[in-house]
């Protein structure tokens, strides 16, 4: 049976990785422990939990990882250069062709709701628990949703990750990956392959969600409070919790860095934050056009802001408390009545889902 060969992909992959492996801990853990110490706030653009410690900057990380790809030169594309640019610039617009991709997800029937879940690479477990918990396309009775997660290239285990997220993906139909870095300053580029896709394999899509693989999320609530099935389908739609009045953060040391030669402005226009936003799938096309004809910034929920900024449309204000970017304690009547809460490790997710989703106890009437 294909489900009984399920877990051990992440156990094949840390075997493929043998003595990487143990670097990838050291890598992975300490980023982990770590992000007590990354800022007492949260900064708007905040959208990775396992992105690096503050103090390590771009900069010292670069050659290895362009070592690294000239090592294994796996791709027949020339990788686009940014010799003369800034490194943190983001190379766009650029074909970046897709590795792996799923051109025909939408052909039979337009979803209304197709779910883009940022992910890594080697982050099989987590997933695993999304698509268990959350990330479920059946979880809201009679409204069609599609789960795809957004994949960049391994920077360090490419050419042993690569078979495994083949298998995965021809098991689960739930994966796009093109050919760009997956690094924490490339983060738009996945959130504009997202784009790319909605425009060229699923044109006719209602709504589209972006969400970081770290949060908890309430489908059914989006869908019934904000998304509404049986009113016509909103238009130039973007919501989520929003930032006003920020600005690009100067200090080399944080890992929200943005460069003035990347970004002179010193204000954002309003965004969403990145650990959910939705947006109206006329939106999602519009966006990705504009993305072909501005500079693109490193901080992909600041850039969408800018993108709206650009086309002249204005983020949409929802309810108060529906989305949040600071973790909130699991409470079974306050999550039925939210939409996003950020930093859900895929271990609490699976621990409080089957009491989220038990029907024995219900909240309100109306959900
Ligand atoms: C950051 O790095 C610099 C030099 O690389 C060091 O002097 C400083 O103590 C570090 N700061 C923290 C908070 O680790
Ligand atoms: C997804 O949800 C449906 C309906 O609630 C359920 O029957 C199914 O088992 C779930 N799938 C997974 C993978 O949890
Ligand atoms: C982003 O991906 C491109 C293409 O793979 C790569 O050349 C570039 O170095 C990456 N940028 C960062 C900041 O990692
Ligand atoms: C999208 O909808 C339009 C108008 O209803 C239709 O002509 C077109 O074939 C649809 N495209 C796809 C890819 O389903
Ligand atoms: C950036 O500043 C310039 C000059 O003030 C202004 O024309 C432009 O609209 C600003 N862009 C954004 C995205 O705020
Ligand atoms: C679910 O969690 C709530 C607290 O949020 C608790 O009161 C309730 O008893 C739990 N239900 C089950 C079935 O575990
Ligand atoms: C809770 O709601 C679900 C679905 O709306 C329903 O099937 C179930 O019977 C309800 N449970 C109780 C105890 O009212």
């Amino acid at each position: 049976m294909f489900r009984s060969r399920l877990p051990v992909l992440p156990v094949v992959g840390l075997l493929i990785l043998s003595s990487n492996f143990l670097f990838l801990l050291i890598i992975r853990i300490p980023n982990k422990g770590l992000e007590a110490f990354s800022l007492p706030w949260e900064w708007p653009g905040n959208s990775d939990s396992l992105g690096d410690h503050p103090n390590i900057s771009r900069f010292e990380w670069k050659p290895d990882l362009q070592k690294t790809t000239k090592a294994r030169p796996l791709n027949q594309q020339p990788l686009a250069t940014a010799t003369t640019q800034h490194p943190l610039k983001v190379v766009y617009p650029h074909v970046y062709p897709f590795l792996i991709n799923e051109p025909s997800k939408c052909q039979e029937w337009a979803p209304f709701l197709v779910l883009l879940v940022v992910s890594k690479p080697h982050d099989f477990t987590e997933r695993q628990a999304i698509r268990q918990t959350w990330g479920n396309e059946s979880s809201v009775p009679g409204v069609s949703i599609i789960r795809l997660f957004l994949l960049g290239a391994d920077p360090l285990f490419r050419s042993p990750l690569q078979p495994l997220l083949e298998e995965e993906s021809s098991l689960y139909r739930d994966i796009i990956q093109q050919e760009f870095l997956d690094t924490y300053n490339n983060l738009t580029l996945k959130t504009l392959m997202g784009m790319e896709w909605v425009t060229r394999f699923c044109p006719n899509a209602t709504y589209v969600m972006k969400a970081d693989s770290d949060i908890f999320l309430n489908v059914g609530y989006l869908v019934s409070k904000l998304l509404q099935p049986h009113l016509p389908p909103k238009k130039d739609y973007m919501t989520g919790y929003i930032y006003r009045n920020t600005g690009p953060l100067r200090d080399k040391a944080y890992k929200w860095y943005v460069p003035r030669e990347v970004y002179p402005n010193d204000t954002y226009p309003p965004y969403c934050g990145g650990p959910g936003y939705v947006l109206s799938g006329d939106l999602a096309k519009k966006v990705f056009q504009v993305a072909q004809t501005i500079p693109v910034i490193n901080m992909e929920d600041s850039f969408m802001g800018i993108c709206l900024y650009t086309l002249g449309i204005e983020v949409t204000e929802s309810p108060w408390g529906l989305f949040h970017v600071f973790k909130v304690d699991y409470e079974k009547c306050r999550f039925s009545e939210l939409v996003v809460v950020h930093h859900y490790s895929p271990e609490e997710l699976l621990q409080i889902w089957p009491n989220f989703t038990d029907q024995n106890k219900n909240c309100t009437s109306q959900n």
